[in-house]
């Protein structure tokens, strides 16, 4: 095993800046986080999940705890493809899964596709976790120059050139962290490159449905269907707690990636499955959805006009369309990271941006905010606090 891919699986095997905002937090109910990339506490649906599980038993029985396909509870199955079908992804059935999470998606797709020392293209910046998931497999990732607009195919086309990638890691909508989308020209034009060279995308679209203004973007996988992984999932609009990602696959991944998961967790959990089905299959999932969108709108606007109000000079941003995440640039010389454990002394949580890059010398002057799970009233003085402390 090559020295970088040894100690890629071992930054991998140790705990990554989410998670020790998530244990930090944990003891510290008093700071407001803009840390993780969790919905509204106050708006997950106990109530409804309540009546969804009363529904689900009533409709499929003891069938809903029993065993069951690795490939996903059937009437599940079913509300996925009619889900996806909503965002233009009209595959045949066999070609999706359900998975234990997004996270699951992307671990199930490493065993079949990432040997050690395989390479995986990935954006600047991307998604953390998804990089210790990549190393954990022994994957060397490789970083691709990107723009406001995403990964820039000229660089994409170069790196393919010089690697032979496993597969090109891409969060073209609500990027985390940045809140970014590709623009559906960029989107075409890196689906030619991908389908030029033969490789393989995977497209992490786990916030498509928190848009808060414009219209959908055709997905990846609209551009090139045979060489997508299309990865989404229903933590951020159900709960994360139930564990339930989707999965398409090209033709060529579903046997090793169902029998590999089979593996692990024989199948997810068919009783969450149940209650996922329920959801998607009724209105009040429907109406569910729509008081996030509201309310995390709300809070959107509420965090741009505060950055306007408190943060200094020189200090950049982008409302994004959708998503969870407003991406904040320093001017050159600002240490985001330095900032960490005065701004949690003084009640305040954000993650620094560094937490999303691969390549060791990262860039240190960026913030990234997560405003969802933030109580609306909290956000002013979360960000007044920041404000003053980037001063
Ligand atoms: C980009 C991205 N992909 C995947 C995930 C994992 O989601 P899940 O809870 O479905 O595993 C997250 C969660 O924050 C995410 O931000």
């Amino acid at each position: 095993m090559s020295t970088d891919v040894a100690l890629g699986r071992e930054s991998a095997m140790r705990s990554g800046p989410i998670d020790d905002a998530f244990a930090t937090l944990a003891r510290r109910p008093d700071v407001i986080s803009f840390a993780v990339g969790a919905p509204d506490p106050a708006l997950l649906p106990g109530d409804l999940v309540a009546s969804l599980t009363a529904a689900a038993i009533a409709k499929h029985g003891n069938t809903a705890l029993q065993y069951g396909l690795t490939q996903g509870f059937p009437p599940l199955l079913e509300q996925a493809r009619i889900l996806l079908g909503g965002r233009g992804i009209g595959c045949s059935p066999e070609r999706v899964h359900i998975s234990t999470g997004g996270s699951g998606a992307l671990h199930n797709l490493c065993m079949a596709q990432l040997y050690p020392g395989g390479v995986v293209l990935v954006e600047t910046p991307t998604y953390g976790p998804a990089v210790k998931v990549f190393r954990s497999h022994g994957a060397l990732v490789v970083e691709v120059a990107s723009d406001a607009d995403g990964m820039l195919p000229e660089a994409l086309d170069n790196a393919l050139a010089q690697h032979d990638p496993a597969f090109v890691y891409l969060l073209p909508t609500f990027q985390n962290p940045t809140g970014r989308t590709m623009p559906a020209v960029r989107r075409a034009q890196v689906a030619e490159v991908i389908t030029r060279r033969g490789a393989l995308v995977v497209e992490d679209d786990v916030y498509a449905d928190l848009r808060y203004r414009g219209e959908p973007l055709p997905t990846m996988w609209s551009f090139a269907p045979d060489r997508t992984v299309y990865i989404t999932s229903l933590s951020k609009t159900l709960a994360p707690a139930l564990r339930i990602g989707i999965a398409v696959l090209p033709d060529d991944l579903l046997e090793p990636v169902l029998a590999l998961k089979q593996g692990i967790d024989m199948q997810t959990s068919a009783f969450n499955q149940a209650i996922a089905a329920e959801f998607l299959g009724t209105e009040v999932g429907a109406a569910h959805l729509s008081v996030l969108v509201k309310s995390y709108a709300a809070k959107l606007h509420t965090v741009v006009a505060a950055l306007d109000e408190y943060f200094p000079a020189g200090f950049t941003w982008t409302e994004p369309d959708g998503g969870m995440f407003v991406w904040v640039a320093g001017p050159t010389g600002f240490d985001a990271d330095a900032l960490v454990v005065p701004a949690l002394n003084r009640g305040v949580a954000f993650l620094p941006g560094s937490a999303f890059f691969a390549a060791p010398d990262a860039p240190r002057n960026a913030i990234r905010l997560s405003f969802a799970s933030v109580p609306e009233h909290r956000i002013e003085p979360g960000i007044e606090l920041l404000g003053g402390l980037c001063a």
